[in-house]
């Protein structure tokens, strides 16, 4: 595994790291007994199961199996290569790691990802420095302080300025002798279309550099200063720039939105910036998609457990139909999410510039939740007329089944039944009614799946239940390997992935003292990673007194076995089963060694 980077160095980065500190920047964590907990980042839920330990440097989700170390966890929520995790965490720590011994293909692949980043780093200087400094420039900054951007708004988001002409920014990389085809994979250049070379993708624009939760440019959008279209263009999709994925501004709202345990959702990149100026940070915007499951889980991680979105929306029918789209993508992520339609002909950037924040707050204050807000736009379409209560119901049927807690579900059809005036029975039945021909059966069916890694165990039986406690005690209760290892109970485990784990355990941990991470670290297989997370988080009742115990039962269960065996033989020598008798003095072989 990386060859390039040594074992000593790795070990060194991950010394240095600490897990919930890398864990805390994209989850809200919470302290509880020795561990961390928070919502798993990796699947919807409701109450927190995703465990953190810092005193093991691992984590692992008790609600989807998910498990690791820091450099796992990386890996599996930043789509990091392992290379890539170690790196990452090595700058961040400061510790040196060689890139020589790289073959040309690993150096190409590691760094296509951070070529990237470094090329849109040093676009948005450029672009940054048209804007500031140059001639050039001067339109654009009077268009920013046209529409109320103070200076020090511009500089925090380090707004810029594409220059007119087809080859601004690929002459300034061509004198970098950067790689045309690194900038090309960027999207800052595309290819002409008639016979070959690049031009500029932004041109004339105002460029707001878009960033991650790290704050590296993963991408730009670029507006237009007149009514030219497209109005706003954006970066393609690249290896770190993914729409569906990224929130704009999610790395300077998210101190605030943990503070608050709500974040604002709004749409465009001017409202953004605009929310940020008139101190609203807990902030995000979306980059002309609509909502995605990706979107939902990461706000979820950035407001914590218990936190709610506000999705701020334009009081136009477009802004309403996005809005309804949404009901369903937060109902499957499991957050609470409100609705805040803006007076007509208003956006948020409109809004607070012309009222200002407090106003701004009496109408989030007034923001329906989901359902509630599902009710009042049918009703305003349809109307109360018999049609209309029909196509009403038949609106939010599935809507209301889709809600998981059966109180507040029955409390929203009692609602629905008073707004309505539609008889309470009558509605109930409706849902029940939908149960049958509804999408419930997907959800029910995804929340199975998520638990599907306990399911295979509880039939496994007792041997194994067995096996795994002592090799839960291995890793809880150190002190314990050397008597293990004496009785040999690891060689006569039936699990074969038990038998791998706890041999590995005898074999690592006679030379490093409780260094689960570093244990973590030695598998390749990303199951075994997380079942070592598992087992080593998992709640154990005992003590050392509960350890002998255990070592005891379990060495008289080896003697049991071993005289049911011997019996066995007895009866398979008296019988002159000969066949049945080799095969069972094979078994007492193998047992003995
Ligand atoms: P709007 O058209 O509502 O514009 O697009 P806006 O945000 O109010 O922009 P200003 O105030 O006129 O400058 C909302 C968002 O949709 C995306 C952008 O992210 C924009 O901010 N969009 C819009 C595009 O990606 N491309 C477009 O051509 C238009
Ligand atoms: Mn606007």
């Amino acid at each position: 595994m990386a060859a390039y980077i040594p074992d000593d160095k790795i070990t060194a980065v991950r010394n240095a790291s600490d897990i919930v500190d890398i864990i805390s920047e994209v989850v809200s964590l919470r302290r509880s007994g020795r561990n961390f907990l928070g919502l798993c980042p990796f699947h919807a839920e409701k109450t927190p199961s995703f465990t953190v330990s810092q005193e093991k440097q691992i984590f692992y989700c008790f609600g989807c199996g998910a498990g690791g170390n820091v450099f796992s966890f990386l890996m599996k929520h930043g789509g990091l290569t392992f290379p890539e995790a170690v790196r990452t965490l090595g700058g961040r720590y400061g510790i040196d790691l060689p890139t020589r011994k790289m073959s040309p293909a690993q150096k190409k692949k590691l760094t296509e990802r951070e070529t990237i980043l470094t090329l849109n780093v040093e676009a948005m200087s450029f672009y940054r420095n048209c804007l500031i400094s140059d001639e050039k420039g001067k339109p654009a900054m009077t268009y920013l302080l046209k529409r109320g951007m103070t200076r020090k708004t511009i500089d925090d988001f380090n707004l810029g300025y594409s220059p007119k002409g087809w080859d601004n920014l690929a002459h300034a990389f061509r004198l970098k002798k950067r790689s045309t085809q690194m900038i090309f994979r960027s999207g800052l250049i595309v290819s002409r279309k008639s016979g070959d070379g690049h031009y500029d993708r932004f041109r004339d624009r105002i460029m707001f550099p878009i960033m991650n939760g790290q704050s590296q440019v993963i991408g730009f959008g670029g507006r237009v200063m007149d009514d030219a279209l497209p109005k706003y263009l954006n970066s393609p999709e690249t290896p770190v720039y993914n729409k569906s994925r990224s929130l704009f501004g999610v790395d300077k709202a998210r101190a605030k939105c943990r503070e608050k345990k709500s974040v604002y959702v709004v749409e465009g990149y001017f409202d953004l910036i605009v929310m940020h100026q008139f101190g609203i940070e807990n902030t995000v915007a979306t980059l002309g998609t609509s909502l995605t499951g990706e979107h939902v889980r990461s706000l979820k991680s950035i407001v914590g457990e218990g936190g709610t979105a506000i999705l701020v929306y334009d009081s136009d029918q477009a802004g309403i139909k996005a809005a309804q789209r949404s009901v369903a993508v937060f109902q499957k992520g499991l957050l609470d999410a409100r609705i805040l339609v803006l007076p007509k002909d208003h956006d948020p950037d409109s809004f607070l510039r012309e009222k200002g924040s407090d106003q701004f707050f009496q109408a989030s204050e007034q923001s329906l939740g989901m359902i509630s807000f599902m009710m009042e736009s049918a009703i305003e379409k349809y109307g109360l007329s018999v049609d209309g209560k029909v196509h009403i119901v038949n609106g939010l049927k599935s809507a209301l089944l889709a809600i998981n807690d059966p109180v507040a579900r029955s409390l929203r059809i009692k609602q629905l039944s008073e707004r309505i005036g539609v008889d309470e029975s009558i509605l109930l039945q409706k849902v029940r009614h939908a149960t049958i021909h509804s999408k419930k059966g997907n959800l029910q069916r995804s929340y199975r799946s998520s638990e599907s890694h306990t399911e295979p165990e509880k039939t496994r039986g007792g041997t194994y239940r067995f096996e795994k406690q002592v090799v839960t005690m291995m890793l809880q209760f150190p002190e314990m390997i050397g008597p293990i290892k004496e009785q040999r109970f690891v060689e006569y485990f039936s699990d074969p992935v038990l038998s791998e784990i706890g041999k590995g355990i005898i074999d690592h941990f006679s030379n490093t003292e409780g260094d689960i991470s570093g244990f973590v670290s030695c598998w390749d297989d990303t199951e075994k990673k997380s079942m070592i997370a598992r087992l080593s988080l998992a709640d154990v009742q005992w003590d050392r007194q509960g350890c002998i115990k255990l070592i005891n039962q379990f060495a008289a269960s080896l003697r049991r076995r071993d005289k049911t065996l011997i019996q066995r033989i007895e009866t398979a020598e008296k019988n002159g089963d000969v066949t049945l008798l080799a095969k069972l003095l094979r078994e007492k072989q193998h047992q003995i060694h």
